[in-house]
């Protein structure tokens, strides 16, 4: 990726800046060095009044408001739908871009749905709103694009086995204390998860549709679609729910209209932007979620012919869900935009 425009710098909120994301956007957006005139910390009433370290200083949190968003050029948004939905909009007409980490505009048409490394053109059509992907589906695009770009993919099945940092930070605690609580004999509490996650894993938690899959098998479905930009795909996927603090891992069956070795694959995955190969069969090494937590890139490994179909690849991935599913992701795309002037900055704001 390009270096970011460091001729310009930008007022930056991050809306959720108390939560697991927020917390890795922070860091991230230090360490990479995004050029910051001002940032606003925003999360709920709960947090006011708080403050949290960025860079050795440690900033205020505020209760997200009405005002928030004055004299803001981007918006870094990680607190959920019902709170995107309600202030994203606002954001936009008060002059802001909002990368936003929920569902809440995914599959608005007019809304691009980006993986830098996949549809980095699909930013410049934004209309004040770009939305992040489902975690589970940044870390299978970033792994399967490069394979589709050589050679059309025609069918995906994935298997997700997701950890308890997609649900959250409590939710790592939640799962934290539930272990605790069954080594010492007692019995698990269960508040953000519905059942144990603790030494358990179950379905993943969505809703279901009445075709039987939940909400996050279908945004693997319907969110892989447009950012490769096609319908075509036949994807099928399972999400499940894993004992793992953080990190997802999936398992991935791919179909093409012709044979793909495992070694050409290997060879291009090799090569892949965003992608680091993890292969050590005498050792029998693989991408594991602890390796993966913490990393940038998805990590990819176990590629081999599938036995039961001649056009068939199966390959294994880990990657951390807070960074390359999260954060990273969205502050990549932050430097697409700011590479490519697509944000307002403070000099463009004051001669309007
Ligand atoms: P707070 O800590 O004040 O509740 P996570 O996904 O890790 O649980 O983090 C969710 C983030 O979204 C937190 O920063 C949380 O703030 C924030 N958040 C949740 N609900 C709201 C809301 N209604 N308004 C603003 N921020 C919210």
């Amino acid at each position: 990726m390009e270096e970011t425009n460091l001729s310009q710098s930008y007022r930056v909120a991050i809306l959720g800046a108390t939560g697991a994301v927020g917390a890795e956007l922070l860091e991230l957006l230090h360490s990479r060095s995004f050029p910051i005139s001002n940032l606003k910390l925003l999360a709920s009433e709960r947090s006011a009044g708080t403050t949290l370290p960025f860079g050795g200083e440690m900033l205020p949190v505020e209760a997200v408001s009405a005002r928030s968003f004055d004299n803001v050029d981007l918006v870094l948004a990680s607190a959920g739908g019902s709170t995107s939905k309600f202030w994203a909009p606002q954001a936009v007409a008060a002059g802001a871009v909002v990368i936003d980490n929920s569902s809440a505009f995914r599959m608005d048409a007019t809304v691009p749905l980006v993986v830098p490394e996949v549809n980095p053109q699909a930013a410049a059509a934004h209309r004040g709103i770009i939305a992040n992907p489902n975690c589970t589906t940044i870390l299978m695009a970033v792994a399967v694009w490069p394979l589709h770009k050589v050679k059309p993919v025609q069918r995906i099945v994935v298997a997700t086995y997701q950890s308890a940092s997609g649900a959250g930070a409590r939710a790592m605690e939640e799962m934290k204390a539930q272990a605790r609580a069954i080594l010492q004999g007692e019995t698990p509490k269960t508040d953000i998860f519905p059942y144990p996650l603790a030494f358990n894993l179950f379905p993943h938690n969505t809703p279901i549709n009445d075709l039987g899959y939940c909400e996050e098998e279908m945004k693997m479905v319907n969110e892989t679609r447009k950012i490769f930009g096609t319908d075509e795909i036949k994807i099928t996927a399972t999400c499940v729910r894993v004992p793992v603090l953080r990190a997802h891992s999936e398992a991935i069956n791919l179909e093409f209209a012709e044979p793909f070795s495992a070694i050409e694959a290997r060879e291009i995955l090799k090569q892949a932007s965003g992608v680091k190969l993890v292969e050590d069969w005498q050792a029998n090494y693989f991408p594991m979620p602890v390796e993966a937590s913490g990393k940038d890139e998805v990590l990819v490994g176990r590629i081999r012919q599938d036995i039961s179909h001649p056009c068939g690849l199966e390959m294994w991935l880990s990657g951390d869900q807070i960074r390359k599913g999260a954060a990273l992701n969205a502050v990549q795309i932050a430097e697409l935009l700011a590479q490519k002037n697509l944000l307002r900055t403070q000099a463009a704001a004051a001669s309007n």
